[in-house]
C-alpha cells in the first residue's frame, strides 16, 4: 500500500524531522512539540500563556510566576471582568444560597431535564434587557454561537462573515455545512457586494459578526450592516461578547448604544464578561429564539448552567442596573489609558471599548516584551498567531471599572519601559 506524504507541520521548520515511519503516528506533532520544549525553544511562550492564578481574580491577582518560580502580585490586565463583579461577595451570596437550594449541578440538558424556575427568569430578564422578545441561554459564547448559527444555517445557505470575527462566530459558520463567505472588516461596499452575490446564489443568508472585536476592540458599524442586511433580505446576528455591560446607557450593549434595541434580528450577548460570571445568550423574535432553545446543539447534547450560575448572573445583572457608576469609572479608565497609550508613542489602532491593543507587529519582540511586563507586575495578554496574522501580533490590555488610577499609572509605566526597551517607542 502506498504510504501517504505526510502533511507539513508548522514545527518541521524548528525541529528535524526524522526519517523513519514515527512521523505518520498521529501523536508525532504531539511529541514534536515536546521535544521542542525539550530544547527550550518555547520556554517564554509557555510561561506566558497558560498561567495559574492563585486565589481570588480581582484587580490585582496572586499569580504563579514561572519565570521566578513564585507566587506574586499582578496587576490583572487580561481577564474581562469588565465591571469587576467577578469577585463582588454578592454574587458569590448568591451563588451559596442557589447551591443550598437546588444542589451544585443541573444534571441534564435543558431540554431534558437541566432547567429551573431560576433559568427562565434570567431569560426573560435578559430578553426584556435588550429590548426582544425571548431569550435563551448558552454555558459559553462559543457555544452560543455554535448553536444560533447551526440550527438557522444550512447547506445551500451563506453565513457572511467580518474577516477578523471571532472565532467562535467562524467556527460555528463552518460547523453549519452553509457556505462561508466574508468581508473586508468594517468594510460596508465590501459587505454589499458580497450580499449581492450571496442573494442571487443562496437560499438564506445570516450576516454575523462582533459588535466589539475581541482582538481589536473597535466597534462595528451596526446601523449601516443593519439596514444592508435588510435591504439585501438576509438576517443579522451580533455578537455583543465584549459590549454587553460596557456599551450603552444602561450597559446593555451595541444595540442600545446605537439605538437598535429590538431591531437586530438577533443578539448574542455574553455573561462571562462584563457580568462576570459565564455563559451566554441569544435574543429575538420568540420563534426563532424557540427553534434556537430546541435545536441547537450545544443546548440538546451539552448540561446547562448551573443554579448557581444563573443566580450569580442575576445578582450580577440588579448590580449593572443599581450602580451605573461602575460603567462610568469603567469609561474614565479606558479613555485615559488611550490617551496616555497614545502620548507614550504607542500604535493602539482605533479600540472603542475596554479592549486595547498595544501593537507589536513582531514575533521576536513581542515575547520579550510580554515578559519584562509580567517580571514588571503585569498581567496583560500576549497575543501571536493563529488567535491574530503573524504580522498583527500585540500585548492586549482588558481594562476594569474597578481599576484604581495607581494600576494604570504603574501599568503605563511598565509599558513605557517594556516599550522602549523592545523599540516600539
Ligand atoms: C467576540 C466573542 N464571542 C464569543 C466568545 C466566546 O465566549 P465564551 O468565552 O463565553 O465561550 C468570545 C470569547 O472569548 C468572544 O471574544
Amino acid at each position: 500500500m502506498e504510504v501517504l506524504q505526510r502533511r507539513e507541520h508548522p514545527l518541521d521548520k524548528v525541529i528535524e524531522v526524522p526519517a523513519d515511519n514515527s512521523q505518520h503516528d498521529l501523536f508525532y506533532k504531539a511529541q514534536q512539540f515536546h521535544e521542542g520544549i525539550r530544547k527550550g525553544l518555547w520556554e517564554t511562550e509557555l510561561y506566558l500563556l497558560e498561567r495559574t492564578v492563585v486565589g481570588p481574580l480581582k484587580d490585582r491577582s496572586i499569580v504563579r510566576d514561572h519565570f521566578s518560580g513564585n507566587d506574586r502580585e499582578m496587576i490583572m490586565m487580561g481577564g474581562n471582568d469588565y465591571l469587576g463583579l467577578g469577585s463582588d461577595p454578592r454574587l458569590a451570596e448568591a451563588a451559596i444560597e442557589a447551591i443550598r437550594k437546588y444542589g451544585t449541578g443541573t444534571h441534564g440538558s435543558s431540554i431534558l431535564t437541566g432547567q429551573t424556575d431560576l433559568h427562565l427568569a434570567l431569560e426573560e430578564r435578559l430578553a426584556h434587557m435588550v429590548g426582544c422578545e425571548a431569550a435563551t441561554l448558552f454555558t459559553s459564547g462559543y457555544a452560543a454561537n455554535l448553536g444560533i448559527i447551526s440550527s438557522l444555517a444550512g447547506e445551500g445557505d451563506a453565513v457572511i462573515n467580518d474577516t477578523i470575527n471571532h472565532a467562535s462566530i467562524i467556527d460555528g459558520s463552518r460547523f453549519s455545512g452553509a457556505t462561508f463567505r466574508t468581508f473586508k472588516h468594517n468594510n460596508v461596499k465590501h459587505l454589499e457586494k458580497v450580499l449581492q452575490e450571496c442573494q442571487a446564489e443562496y437560499q438564506g443568508s445570516l450576516v454575523a459578526i462582533d459588535a466589539v472585536f475581541s482582538m481589536d476592540g473597535d466597534i462595528a458599524p451596526v446601523p449601516e450592516i443593519a439596514e444592508l442586511a435588510r435591504h439585501y433580505g438576509a438576517r443579522l446576528m451580533i455578537d455583543e461578547a465584549h459590549s454587553t455591560g460596557v456599551l450603552g446607557e444602561h450597559g446593555w450593549g451595541s444595540c442600545e448604544y446605537f439605538g437598535l434595541e429590538g431591531k437586530v434580528d438577533l443578539v448574542m450577548g455574553s455573561l462571562s464578561k462584563g457580568v462576570g460570571v459565564l455563559g451566554a445568550f441569544v435574543a429575538g423574535p420568540k420563534e426563532i429564539v424557540h427553534f434556537i432553545r430546541i435545536n441547537a446543539r450545544p443546548r440538546i447534547f451539552s448540561y446547562s448552567l448551573t443554579a448557581a450560575h444563573v443566580a450569580a448572573i442575576l445578582k450580577a445583572l440588579d448590580i449593572i442596573e443599581q450602580e451605573p457608576e461602575r460603567r462610568a469609572n469603567l469609561w474614565r479608565n479606558i479613555n485615559y489609558m488611550h490617551r496616555e497609550l497614545r502620548n507614550l508613542g504607542f500604535d493602539i489602532g482605533n479600540p472603542h471599548s475596554a479592549i486595547i491593543p498595544v501593537m507589536v507587529r513582531s514575533d521576536k519582540k513581542l515575547w520579550p516584551m510580554g515578559r519584562m511586563l509580567q517580571e514588571m507586575g503585569i498581567f496583560c495578554n500576549v497575543i501571536a498567531y493563529p488567535a491574530v496574522a503573524p504580522e498583527k501580533t500585540r500585548i492586549r490590555l482588558s481594562l476594569r471599572a474597578t481599576h484604581s488610577m495607581a494600576d494604570l499609572d504603574e501599568t503605563l509605566y511598565a509599558f513605557e519601559k517594556a516599550g522602549k526597551a523592545a523599540g516600539l517607542i
